[in-house]
């Protein structure tokens, strides 16, 4: 019996070392990823970059600025691609939500990106200047448009937002636009039905690097005890860098840029 009780002991022993580090994650960015020099096929390029096997890349290949255009805005179907990808995620990211739930007198949370995340920018990238990501990012230009405060939603992120909502989780919406716009952003978030946040985290270190700063807000919300369940974003920093992001991850489409 005791041999028993000792050998079970020492399984669980060896399993419990065994367990992987909960931050350890395979496909976890790296500085000198590829840019993705190759393009032979727009939709290939566009899968490549979706999987994060393209990195970093500054512009749409000039070959794929139609390809992109098309992609957001032709209808196949009832909806663009765009939608039908987006739904997609959606719908995965609702199917997860069912499977969990706030743990009593804790901040379990769903994690937000904000740009393309909940806001599109699509009016923004439909402008002649930004050419459907063709032409490189124009930070004075964007910031103008985030001004106007007339962002449209991503398509049906809404539902998911809500519903983690009204399960009892906290929403946290974390963002690298600038803490300056925050009334607009709000007056903006509210306008389209984004309502009742717990937090909304817009950047107040201007000199830092966004994914620097998302990444260092997620080890604070996890010091702060808001535990990151489900974390949503278009961008592979804001899923892929440092702790706390995330029980599982959800990757908006973004075939308009990378960062
Ligand atoms: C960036 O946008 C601003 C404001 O619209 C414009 O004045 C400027 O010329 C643009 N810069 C480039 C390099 O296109
Ligand atoms: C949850 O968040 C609130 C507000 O920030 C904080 O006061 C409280 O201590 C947190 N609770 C836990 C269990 O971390
Ligand atoms: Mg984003």
């Amino acid at each position: 019996m005791k041999l028993v009780i000792l050998l079970i002991s020492a399984t669980a022993l060896l399993a419990a070392n065994a367990r992987p580090d909960p931050d350890f994650n395979p496909i976890r960015l790296r500085s000198e990823g590829r840019v993705g020099a190759f393009v032979n096929n727009c939709e290939s390029w566009r899968l490549a970059s979706e999987v994060n096997n393209f990195r970093s890349w500054k512009v749409v290949p000039e070959q794929c600025v139609d390809y992109v255009k098309s992609y957001m805005t032709v209808e196949v179907g009832i909806q663009t691609q765009y939608e039908y990808d987006v739904g997609t995620v959606v719908l995965e990211a609702i199917e997860y939500l069912n499977t969990v739930s706030p743990a009593k007198g804790k901040n379990d949370t769903w994690l937000f990106d904000l740009t393309d995340t909940l806001l599109s920018s699509l009016p923004y990238y439909s402008r002649p200047g930004a050419n459907y990501g063709g032409n490189p990012f124009n930070e004075t230009a964007f910031n103008e448009y985030i001004k106007e405060g007339n962002s449209p939603l991503v398509p049906n992120v809404n539902y998911l937002y809500k519903d983690a909502q009204e399960k009892g989780f906290k929403i946290v919406i974390l963002s690298g636009i600038s803490e300056d716009l925050r009334p607009v952003v709000e007056a903006n978030l509210n306008k389209v039905g984004f309502a009742k946040w717990d937090k909304l985290i817009l950047k107040y270190k201007p000199g830092m690097p966004t994914k620097d700063f998302k990444a260092s807000e997620r080890a604070q919300l996890k010091k702060d005890g808001f535990k990151v369940i489900g974390n949503v974003g278009d961008q592979w920093s804001d899923l892929l860098t440092g702790t706390n992001a995330g029980k599982r991850a959800f990757k908006i489409p973004n075939a308009l840029y990378y960062s």
